[in-house]
């Protein structure tokens, strides 16, 4: 790792791909001879090595700060790269791969023999994702077609929507970070275990439950999901670990709308009497009402994709603001909502407060 001075930071423009081109050239050279290059997809920022080099893996590992059993995704940018990398397709996966792909979808399989087990931590199944951004799919292809690709965080902290989050974790630690502006999901792509059947759901995303069983029917959710308290452990092993986590403390505090409100004014009123810096993490109907600590609005308790697409940002910057202790709100865990609300409560260490026990103390 010593060898990486300085972190190189190159602009792309989306929409130019053809002045991009060199740049993106030099991209998957440095991808091709070892080395680590961050870059822009749709979801979060990935942290991209040359996911057929075990060495390579491995230094996604050092830079990340992340355990060696954490597997990574390997992202394509051509379906026929599929069948090279995995053992069998089932019939199920084809049809969502039509459907999703390019898509912020992965599925996992059996792996092939190609696949080092560096990159799938030990595993004999390997997660694989075409994504649909162009600046993606164009430093997959340069680097040689078989990218993994973690989330460009250091281990823990929330993921990078923006190449501002991916130096601030991995200056000096990667060779480039491609800064294609602001992601457009903000939450990790789902990911869909293809090894069992019905297929299950390990990670939620914006493609949801009913959206993929509109494809291929019926499919399962991972218990540990929604419910981190169970005593099972999640299948998807990066799952486990308090991922996303802010420095300052978080509490969830749900219930109906009015009460949420009610609650909140007096968690952060008395935070404030204790002369504790409080954030809060509010929605725009809620955000009127607050008047203590530092409110920060995620967006409209009716536009889950938005809350989903804010919500890494505004942990990040209350880190940076050395807040103490952050409130927010629970928001609606349906659709994207339940990636949401599984990110919220992994950061949250799974603190979640009923708005109602507040109120009766
Ligand atoms: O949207 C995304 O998927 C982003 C962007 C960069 O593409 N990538 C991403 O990668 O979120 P990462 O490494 O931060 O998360 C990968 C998750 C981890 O929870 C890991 O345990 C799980 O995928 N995973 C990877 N391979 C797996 C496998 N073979 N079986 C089960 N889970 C697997
Ligand atoms: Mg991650």
């Amino acid at each position: 790792m010593d060898r990486i001075k300085k972190t190189k930071i190159i602009k792309v423009n989306i929409d130019d791909n053809k002045s991009n081109q060199q740049l993106i050239k030099e991209a998957g050279m440095i991808l091709k001879s070892g080395g680590l290059v961050a870059f822009p997809t749709e979801t979060v920022y990935g942290l991209g090595a040359d996911a057929l080099n075990e060495s390579a893996a491995k230094q996604t590992y050092t830079a990340k700060g992340r355990p060696s059993d954490n597997p990574l995704i390997i992202h394509i940018a051509s379906y026929e790269c599929l069948e090279h990398i995995v053992e069998d397709i089932p019939e199920k996966a084809h049809k969502v791969a039509e459907k999703f792909w390019p898509g912020p979808l992965t599925m996992v399989f059996g792996k092939s023999e190609i696949v080092p087990y560096g990159t799938t931590g030990g595993l004999e199944t390997v997660a694989v994702r075409m994504p649909d951004h162009p600046v993606a799919q164009a430093v997959i292809e340069a680097g040689g077609g078989y990218i993994s690709a973690p989330s460009a965080n250091s281990s823990g902290r929330p993921s990078p929507t923006l190449a501002s989050h991916v130096y601030e974790d991995m200056n000096e630690k990667i060779e480039m970070i491609v800064d294609g502006g602001e992601v457009e999901i903000g939450v990790e792509s789902t990911i869909l275990d293809m090894t069992v059947d019905p297929p299950m759901i390990l990670r939620p995303g914006s493609i949801t439950k009913e959206m993929i069983e509109d494809v291929i029917g019926k499919i399962q959710v991972d218990s540990t999901v929604m419910n981190a308290q169970s005593d099972e452990a999640p299948k998807a092993p990066g799952m486990k670990y308090r991922h996303y986590a802010p420095k300052a403390k978080l509490v969830i505090i749900d219930g109906e709308f009015d009460d949420i409100v009610k609650a909140m004014i007096k968690v952060t009123g008395e935070s404030v009497d204790r002369d504790q810096k409080v954030g809060i993490i509010s929605s725009l109907e809620g955000t009127p009402f607050y008047s203590n600590g530092n409110i920060k609005c995620v967006g409209s308790r009716y536009d889950k994709g938005a809350i989903a697409h804010n919500l890494y940002r505004v942990l990040r910057e209350f880190d940076e603001e050395d807040v103490e202790c952050i409130y927010s709100e629970a928001f609606d865990s349906n659709g994207i909502g339940m990636a949401t609300m599984n990110r919220l409560k992994k950061a949250a260490g799974q603190t979640v407060v009923q708005a109602t026990e507040i109120l009766q103390k």
